[in-house]
């Protein structure tokens, strides 16, 4: 088994304006990439309820986002849902800049 982790190119910095999210593919998974005021961030790319919303048509404000699905609201940054704290968070993912670019850690 490999555990090494691999990093994933993204895309340029900037590729992604600070305050918005992008959805990004690998080898059929979905991430949602989030550039905020304090760096960049990565969740799952789809929510976790049955709607299955897109996370890159979230609403973002600050560090917190609004899914499109049923409006509740999740921590970018720990993935909690803030909302509705009994609910499944969202898996996060690390992701590093480095010379310009962004690489998700998987
Ligand atoms: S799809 Fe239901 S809260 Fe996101």
């Amino acid at each position: 088994m490999n555990n090494e982790i691999e990093p994933i190119l993204v895309g340029e910095i900037d590729d992604i304006e600070v305050g918005t999210v992008e959805d990004f593919e690998h080898e059929d998974n979905n991430f949602a990439i989030y550039r905020l005021d304090t760096g960049f961030f990565s969740t799952q790319g789809n929510c976790n309820c049955e709607d299955r919303a897109p996370l890159s048509e979230a609403e973002i404000d600050g560090e917190e986002l609004e899914c499109v699905g049923c409006s509740n609201t999740y921590s970018i940054v720990s993935g909690d849902c803030i909302s509705q704290p009994e609910l499944d968070g969202l898996r996060i993912y690390d992701i590093t800049e480095e010379d310009g670019n962004i690489y998700l850690n998987l």
